[in-house]
């Protein structure tokens, strides 16, 4: 059997004020009239037998408009108590099928085009996967952009894991020719990475068991949540794993986590009417002019507007965490 596990945890900080706690980014239509979260589905479910969502208190009733839009009738979710971070959420997935089921991971907010060559690396990825691997996806990089994990490969064998690296390294990594940015989208069977958690991270493997056990039909317990410690499944299983194996993706992706990267994507797509001069307009309908700047972004909501410089991209999430602890 192979299961789609979609992870939809965040709330997508980086997107303030587009991206709100009580409507994140994988839930608007932002691109068309679908959000990512129902593209996703939709694009995964001709793939597998069954689909299971790992999300949260806040986003379930989200989540189950947008599996509803997407048409799938029948799946399993899993709703955390507080978010742990994904060597967890994954393991919940993991502990509610059969050990020789195969898991195919992936977030709820990517863009991802050709799906003709999508299909390609997910028939390979199963492949490995049932030979008891774990896969990654491996994205040729087009920056050393720090946010991401590199992998350095050779054909489908995988030398190293580095999640996050400073730029230096990142630029070095870049460089040399032997690196994958790390997709975020992960195969491999149940069994395999629960034996690989409890090798390296017992205690992940252990708190998250026990919370899983102490599940309210879908809900998570607080109390036992808490005790689970917070790690990616970056840190704590890909970069110690022996067992990695990664399929090159030759298909179009781009994880819009930051407005620079909303920006990339349009440019990439041609899509010139968002662009005035060397500035971008995010959601704004109302005539918009710039003058004497360049690299600026403007973003329009019913009720805020931000204005950065598209190199501040990623700090707009302390401007999020800074209005979450002002209220
Ligand atoms: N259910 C659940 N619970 N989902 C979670 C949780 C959680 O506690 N934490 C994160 N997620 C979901 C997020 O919503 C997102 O879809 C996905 O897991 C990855 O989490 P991020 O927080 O966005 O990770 P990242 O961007 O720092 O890094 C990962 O993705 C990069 C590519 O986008 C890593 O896998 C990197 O190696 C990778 O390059
Ligand atoms: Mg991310």
């Amino acid at each position: 059997t192979i299961v789609h596990v979609i992870l939809s945890g965040g709330v997508g900080s980086r997107l303030w004020p587009v991206s709100r706690k009580s409507m994140p980014k994988q839930y608007i239509p932002m691109f068309g009239d679908k959000s990512l979260f129902q593209m996703t589905a939709e694009r995964n479910k001709n793939f597998v037998s069954q689909t299971l969502v790992v999300g949260n208190k806040d986003n379930y009733l989200l989540s189950q408009a947008d599996m509803f839009r997407a048409d799938i009738g029948h799946y399993e979710e899993i709703i955390e108590a507080a978010p742990r971070n994904t060597a967890a959420a994954i393991a919940f997935a993991a502990f509610a099928v059969a050990p020789d089921d195969v898991l195919l991971v992936t977030p709820s907010d990517h863009i991802i085009t050709n799906e003709i060559a999508y299909a390609r690396s997910i028939s390979e990825a199963v492949r490995f996967a049932s030979e008891g691997y774990l896969v990654t996806f491996g994205i040729n990089p087009t920056k050393p952009e720090t946010g991401y994990g590199y992998i350095e490969f050779e054909e489908n064998s995988v030398r190293s894991f580095r999640e996050k690296p400073d730029a230096l390294t990142a630029r070095f990594f870049m460089e040399s020719g032997n690196f994958l940015w790390n997709s975020g989208m992960f195969c491999f069977q149940a069994g395999t990475y629960l034996e690989e958690l409890n090798a390296f991270e017992p205690d992940i493997f252990q708190t998250s068991y026990e919370a899983y056990c102490n599940r309210r039909d879908s809900l998570l317990p607080d109390g036992l949540t808490m005790q689970i410690p917070s790690k990616s499944i970056d840190y704590a299983v890909m970069e110690r794993s022996e067992k990695i194996k990664v399929v090159k993706a030759d298909f179009g992706w781009s994880d819009l986590g930051s407005f620079e990267s909303i920006w990339e994507h349009w440019e990439t797509q041609g899509e010139n009417h968002r662009f005035i001069s060397n500035n971008c307009v995010v959601g704004s309908t109302k005539h918009v002019e710039f003058l004497g700047v360049d690299n600026v972004v403007l973003v329009e909501t019913s009720d805020a507007i931000l204005v950065l410089d598209k190199g501040s991209s990623q700090d707009v999430k302390k401007i999020y965490e800074r209005l979450e602890k002002e209220r």
